[in-house]
């Protein structure tokens, strides 16, 4: 029987400073607070300052996580980052994050899974530490969307922010991580995508985000619930063994809707949505934070992860704290 497994060891986030409320977007597109917040459940968002990119958010969030976890940069064994804005091309924004942390020698690569890509990392990184090979791992979900909307376009632009959210994993003997979910449909690419790329030193495609709303939001609810099951059944659990769901957070319609399907109170829901937005990657992991730093997530508890996003992608990774 495998006896290494990943223990989320410290967390951390960071949100750029600026913020952005409804009323200012009243300001920019032809929309108003109360159909935002009654739709989507968000009041504000933060958006990244011109010369901030999304290393430097992974950074902040990665120190905060380091710290809590009490390890130092130069011990990390791994280094993911998930995002969907990376600073450029190549390198990967986890190598550019390596050297900003003062890492050195440990792999590091970046994830792609949209909004799903911290669950993404997330599996990924304990895969490596089941192995038994690696100690330190850290995980990060870093998003700067403010570049890649069309701020013209108020079915889009008024749903998405910025920040970064980190973990740090440590291998153990106990679980830590008790199971991942991952699932892509590519089929549904064009339902939600950024169609643009770089081509012969110009962009080719439009590189701003578009999306079918409603279609993703149907798909996305389905998903949730199916994972749900999924993850239950796969550690012999009850819902009720569920102590705390820290979704993605898109739409507070869709957070409500995962926990009907849990029979959960929105009590033991972690929400952020109302001040972050949606952060794509970012989003669980500074959910997490939040509710780990502030006491609600103790030790001993279940928590589960979930979250789902262009590709399609969706996936689960359940958690005893
Ligand atoms: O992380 C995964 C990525 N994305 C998501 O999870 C998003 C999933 N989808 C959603 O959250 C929801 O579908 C939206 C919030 C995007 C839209 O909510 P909806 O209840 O599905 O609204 P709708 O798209 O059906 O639009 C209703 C109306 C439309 O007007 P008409 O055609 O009925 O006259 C839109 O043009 O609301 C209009 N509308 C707006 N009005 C004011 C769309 N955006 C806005 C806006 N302000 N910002």
């Amino acid at each position: 029987m495998n006896s290494h497994y990943s223990r989320i060891a410290g967390t951390g986030s960071y949100l750029p400073a600026k913020v952005l409320a409804n009323r200012d977007l009243e300001r920019m597109v032809d929309t108003t607070d109360e159909w935002i917040y009654t739709r989507t459940g968000i009041r504000q968002r933060h958006i990244a300052a011109d010369e901030e990119k999304t290393s430097d958010l992974a950074l902040q969030a990665s120190r905060k996580a380091l710290e809590a976890a009490g390890v130092a940069a130069a011990d990390l064994d791994l280094i993911v980052v998930a995002t969907t804005t990376p600073d450029m091309v190549f390198p990967s924004t986890a190598c550019l994050l390596q050297t900003k942390l003062g890492a050195r020698n440990c792999p590091a690569f970046d994830v792609q899974a949209v909004c799903s890509g911290f669950i993404y990392g997330l599996a990924t990184a304990d895969q490596f530490m089941r192995s038994g090979r690696f100690r330190n791992a850290l995980v990060v979900g870093a998003e700067i969307y403010s570049r890649i909307l069309d701020w013209n376009d108020r079915t889009t632009c008024v749903l998405f922010g910025d920040g970064a959210g980190a973990v740090v994993l440590r291998r153990d003997r106990t679980p830590g991580i008790l199971s991942s979910h991952l699932h892509a449909d590519g089929s549904y690419a064009n339902m939600l995508s950024v169609p643009g790329t770089v081509c012969g030193g110009k962009v080719s495609g439009r590189p701003l985000l578009q999306m079918d709303g409603s279609g993703v939001f149907r798909f996305a609810v389905k998903a949730l619930d199916d994972l749900v099951e999924e993850t239950i059944a796969a550690n012999g659990m009850q819902k009720a063994d569920i102590d705390w769901l820290v979704p993605h957070q898109a739409n507070i319609r869709i957070i409500q809707a995962s926990a009907r399907k849990l029979g959960m109170s929105m009590e033991k829901v972690v929400v952020t949505v109302d001040r972050h937005a949606n952060t794509s990657a970012a989003s669980i992991p500074l959910a997490l934070d939040e509710a780990v730093r502030d006491g609600r997530i103790r030790s001993g508890q279940h928590v589960l992860l979930e979250g789902v996003g262009g590709g399609f992608t969706w996936g689960a990774v359940l958690v005893k704290w």
